[in-house]
């Protein structure tokens, strides 16, 4: 039950509020969806990456994450997707608020700004043009490396058929076979007015204002996490592999005008399965306002996962049980 969600359905308050930005189709959601059976297999490897995990100290990166800054722009103004420093700085700070409760920090090495007018108008993350004329020049690091890269639109043509449409943000995960996107070059993507103050343009006419939180999610996928509602339309007893996020469906929460933990925050889309739905989490597609949580099961499998796939040793964690 892949794209079976439609993006206007998901953000259309906020697509309304930024029509100004592009009046193209509809922005929202996020592009990182795993299938059910990529979850399965993702699994099994990370029990057989266990067994035979690297007990050498030295093998693992301890510390601060090392960020790399791509921002693609077609000229020298924020609209035209030239983020200034101190959105970005902002940017940084929320999201290593958020990632405080995690162990994992992230320090910002350096900012770059790739001139690209196509590409800035329209990111085909699906196709080697990107990749090739943006990702492969400027990728630093390795798997232990965050490369964050901005833009004003992004196709994700394999999971949204309507090619007018553009999600918010796209990322690799930790195990690159459980969303595989070669074309990523596993980096994260999210559009330039997702930071902070809608990344420095302010307001919008309607008053709407994105505040960060795109990011943390996105960031989330690259720490492991899939979405609480993996399955989508399905009640789905093998969800997102974290047994304190219930698992629930998407669109009773897409749906509300009112923010849903406002609106209705005992929400149970699958009453047949343990928990109400996750209102507050990251990883869920909620109003910005709602999500403030990673779950101690999230941080949990992102210790083991960025651990097992990215050699990278959360502050506190000492390795997978046996
Ligand atoms: C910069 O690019 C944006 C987006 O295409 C456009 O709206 C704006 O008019 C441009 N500004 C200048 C000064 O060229
Ligand atoms: C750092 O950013 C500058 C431009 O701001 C760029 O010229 C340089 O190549 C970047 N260095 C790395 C290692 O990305
Ligand atoms: C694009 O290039 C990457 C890196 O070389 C490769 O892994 C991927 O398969 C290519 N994708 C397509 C669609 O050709
Ligand atoms: C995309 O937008 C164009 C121009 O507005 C429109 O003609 C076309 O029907 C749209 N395509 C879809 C699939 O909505
Ligand atoms: C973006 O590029 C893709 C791939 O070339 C195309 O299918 C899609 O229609 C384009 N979208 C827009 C809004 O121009
Ligand atoms: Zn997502």
């Amino acid at each position: 039950m892949r794209a079976a969600l439609s993006i206007s359905s998901i953000l259309s308050c906020a697509t309304a509020a930024l029509a100004h930005l592009g009046d193209r189709g509809e922005i929202g959601g996020c592009g990182s969806i795993a299938t059910r059976d990529a979850v399965v297999l993702s699994s099994v490897k990370a029990q057989q990456l266990k067994r035979n995990a690297r007990r050498n100290a030295d093998d693992y990166h301890h510390g601060p994450i090392q960020t790399y800054w791509h921002v693609i722009h077609t000229n020298d103004t924020v609209r035209g997707g030239h983020l200034e420093s101190e959105t970005i700085d902002a940017q940084m700070d929320i999201l290593n608020t958020n990632f405080a409760p995690t162990g994992f920090s992230f320090e910002l090495g350096n900012i770059s700004y790739i001139k690209n007018d196509e590409i800035f108008a329209n990111t085909s993350v699906l196709e080697n043009s990107t990749y090739e004329a943006i990702v492969a020049p400027t990728h630093v690091g390795g798997k232990d490396t965050l490369n964050i890269y901005t833009t004003s639109w992004l196709h994700v043509a394999a999971v949204y058929s309507n090619g007018n449409d553009s999600v918010l943000g796209i990322s690799t995960m930790p195990d690159e076979e459980a969303v595989p996107i070669p074309e990523l070059g596993d980096s994260v993507f999210v559009l330039y007015f997702s930071l902070p103050g809608n990344g420095g343009l302010g307001p919008s006419k309607s008053g709407v204002e994105f505040q960060g939180t795109t990011l943390v999610h996105e960031v989330g996928h690259w720490t492991g996490l899939y979405h609480t509602f993996q399955g989508e339309s399905e009640c789905d007893a093998v969800n997102d592999e974290v047994d304190d996020t219930p698992a629930h469906t998407l669109q009773p929460h897409a749906l509300t005008d009112e923010p849903i933990c406002r609106a209705n925050p005992n929400v149970d889309s699958c009453p047949d399965l343990p928990g109400s739905d996750p209102i507050n989490n990251h990883m869920n597609y909620v109003a910005e306002e709602c999500r403030t949580e990673f779950t101690p099961g999230q941080i949990a499998r992102q210790h083991e996962q960025m651990y097992l796939f990215r050699g990278i040793v959360a502050e506190g964690y000492d390795g997978p049980e046996a």
